[in-house]
């Protein structure tokens, strides 16, 4: 049922918040003002103590489809992604097959749209099979994809990225970076955690000398650039250096770096990624540089594994963790109750930057589609991953308190999550 009102939420508009009902009809909100009438028989949600927030959008999500759906499916992480209060993905191309052409792209884009419950915009790979030796049809991707991306490895060769950036650029698409120098070698930060408990380390500079390397290649070619899960203090700072020369440069973090460091590291794999989570230094300089606005966005670089290939520890787990279900509650519980960040900074990074910077997202508007997700700030609870519809389970923040839940996310006004007993069964 695509016709109902949620009455007397904080709703944000244009910036701000402000009570008002909400009345979506046809997929679209047909009116946002106070004490709206109730046409006959449409169904009306209390919302009273919660608030309305544009779905969020995560520009790094990994779906696993086509090629390794043993992991997770672009079903259940698109489900996942809308517990989590998202509506618009971007989902990584490390998929087999890569999607590198038109035709490759296309099994993945069968698999969206057969399957998919949120808005998923695919990447292309910037190389073919994305093996880092020659470029992708990048040419026959652009009507189709957001943009371009190798994530899961840096591009090596400085000359290919420079072909990339100029190709990108004329194609009016950004590429967006995993900065990696060589591949990893280690498993954590190589820092006082790795030396005491012998563990090989992952050097901070593996990342920022490639983010150094494509700012100068930016500087020659003009592209959009945006880098991906920034996790040391000198990328903030080659990155803020970049934006204050006026330069296209953008970047974005993800919750676990902003929260752990490796004094907090547990032998699990749930706290194996790449980047690694790094030391207090930098997990300081990110917090900073989300106060001053020279990081954009919080992506979740939401990464589902199978329990088995996390099981291996922090020596040899295989890298990545979930977050689409953990990082509103996370990032206001950590950052906007304590009074970190205003809530409106935290709807910029988690949507607005998004839809200025990349044009992708909605706004809560009259006449836009009706993709939205309510939002509980007041339950606390552990994180219990067993709740996860993510295929994968493992996160860094399990058994955490975190503040808040998502009552209920919408998709052209289509109810594709709500709590239980939350709206009338014959609405969903
Ligand atoms: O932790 C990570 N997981 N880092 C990556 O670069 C790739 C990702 C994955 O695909 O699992
Ligand atoms: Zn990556
Ligand atoms: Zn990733």
């Amino acid at each position: 049922m695509k016709e109902y009102i949620l009455s007397g939420a904080r709703v944000y508009l244009g910036g701000t918040f402000h009570r008002a009902d909400v009345h979506v009809q046809n997929g679209r909100f047909a009116a946002i003002a106070k004490n709206l009438a109730v046409p006959a028989g449409v169904p009306v949600i209390s919302c009273t103590s919660y608030y309305i927030f544009p779905g969020l959008t995560d520009v790094h999500v990994h779906l696993r489809e086509p090629g390794f759906s043993y992991k997770a499916t672009v079903k259940s992480e698109t489900a996942a992604a809308a517990r989590g209060g998202y509506t618009t993905v971007c989902a990584m191309p490390n998929l087999k097959p890569a999607p590198d052409a038109p035709e490759t792209l296309e099994a993945e884009l069968s698999v969206i749209r057969r399957d998919a419950s949120v808005h998923v915009l695919p990447y292309g790979t910037i190389t073919a099979g994305r093996a880092g030796e020659k470029l992708s049809d990048m040419e026959g991707l652009a009507p189709l994809v957001f943009g371009y991306s190798d994530d899961g490895s840096g591009v090596q060769s400085e000359s290919l990225m420079e072909e990339a950036l100029r190709r990108a650029k004329a194609l009016r698409k950004p590429v967006c970076a995993h900065c990696e120098v060589g591949s990893p070698d280690g498993a954590i930060h190589d820092g006082e955690y790795a030396a005491a408990h012998g563990i090989p380390g992952i050097s901070s500079e593996s990342e920022w000398e490639m983010i150094r390397r494509d700012i100068e290649l930016v500087r020659r070619t003009g592209a959009q650039y945006h880098v991906c899960h920034i996790s040391t203090k000198e990328s903030v700072a080659i990155i803020r250096e970049a934006k204050r020369e006026g330069l296209p440069v953008t970047c974005e973090t993800a919750p676990h770096y902003l929260v752990f460091t490796d004094a907090s590291l547990k032998d699990d794999g749930a706290f194996r990624m790449n980047p690694p989570i790094r030391a207090e230094r930098d997990r300081e300089a990110l917090i900073e540089s989300i106060l001053d606005g020279t990081i954009d966005m919080i992506a979740t670089d939401h990464a589902p594994h199978s329990a088995e290939e996390k099981s291996g520890g922090l020596r040899s787990s295989v890298m990545g963790v979930v977050g689409l279900e953990t990082a509103l509650s996370v990032m206001y519980t950590e950052f906007v109750r304590p009074g970190l960040i205003t809530k409106r900074r935290l709807m910029a990074l988690l949507h607005d930057n998004a839809k200025r910077i990349f044009g992708i997202g909605t706004d809560i508007e009259v006449g836009a589609p009706a993709d939205f997700t309510v939002f509980d700030p007041n339950p606390l609870a552990p994180v219990n991953t067993a709740d996860f519809r993510s295929a994968g389970k493992s996160s860094p923040f399990a058994g955490r308190g975190v503040f808040g839940r998502v009552m209920l996310t919408a998709v052209e006004g289509d109810i594709v999550w709500s709590e239980t007993d939350f709206v009338p069964k014959s609405m969903l």
